[in-house]
């Protein structure tokens, strides 16, 4: 079937809406990612213009089909121990260094499929083997949240598993499951995920957290967003605990509420 094209104009009015709920820039230059992304909504509905797919998400009545738009025009690449040297300051400066038997929080903040929230309990599993601890992950897509909940995984994707925690960690299928692995009961039972959107204040009740991961999705921000997001988060950061973020991202003017203590790495005084 031919694809529908999108005007600049319709172009505009998707910008201005995933901007409005996500937070998100899309450059003039994502205009055929997101042709090829939202096309197939467009057949579902039998639009033949991307104005009429416009209309039906504005109106406020489907609140679901903005969310399948905003899943879809999210990017969700991830892997497991992403960015590994933030695994070895946890483990070897934040925990090493800690001085206190209660329990640990951390929080994934923009946690994708899983990957980080399960990276970050096996480096707690292994460093904090006689205190309790906890990994929340939250994400605005329900359709990846669904994935980190399950704990499911290709075999294709342990790259950067240290080869001590896969057989420890990470449960081979066998059979119809052959290909991939489960994340063990014991790391799935202290991780738990929460559909959370950055762009609003972070409510009291999710508790106040040691360490905050905020990893590769404010590359996605303009700065007056990345000063809203990271002004949401900070308040459920305890004092003294650490934020850290992307390999390419800094905090640099945007905030001067956390101190940087290496780059990517920073510290609530
Ligand atoms: C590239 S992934 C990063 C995953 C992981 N933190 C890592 O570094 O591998 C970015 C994630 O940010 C999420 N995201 C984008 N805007 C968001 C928002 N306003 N609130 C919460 N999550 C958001 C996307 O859905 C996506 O899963």
């Amino acid at each position: 079937m031919h694809e529908a094209a999108i005007s600049d104009q319709e172009f505009a009015l998707f910008q201005r809406l995933i901007y409005k709920i996500a937070g998100i820039s899309l450059s003039d230059a994502k205009k055929i990612l997101l042709v090829g992304r939202l096309a197939r909504r467009l057949r579902a509905y039998n639009f033949a213009t991307f104005t009429q797919y416009y209309r039906m998400l504005a109106n406020g009545e489907h609140p679901e089909e903005l969310q399948t738009m905003v899943d879809l025009l999210t990017t969700n690449e991830t892997y497991f121990f992403r960015e590994p040297q933030h695994f070895a300051f946890l483990r070897d400066e934040i925990i090493a260094k800690r001085n206190s038997a209660a329990a640990f929080r951390v929080w994934s903040a923009a946690s994708s499929s899983g990957e980080e929230a399960y990276s970050i309990a096996m480096t707690l599993a292994e460093a904090l083997p006689s205190t309790p601890w906890e990994v929340v992950g939250s994400d605005i897509s329900t359709q990846v949240l669904a994935k980190a909940e399950k704990g499911h995984y290709s075999l294709a994707r342990t790259d950067g598993i240290p080869p001590g925690h896969m057989k420890k960690y990470c449960l081979k299928g066998v059979r119809s499951n052959a290909g991939s692995f489960l994340i063990a009961p014991e790391l799935r039972q202290k991780t738990s995920f929460l559909q959370i959107n950055l762009m609003h204040p972070v409510e009291a009740a999710i508790g106040e957290f040691e360490v905050i991961f905020l990893r590769n999705v404010m590359i996605y921000f303009d700065p007056q967003t990345k000063a809203k997001v990271v002004h949401n988060l900070l308040p459920r950061l305890k004092p003294g605990g650490h934020l850290i973020i992307g390999h390419s991202e800094t905090l640099n003017n945007i905030t001067d509420r956390a101190i940087c203590v290496r780059p990517t790495i920073y510290r609530k005084p």
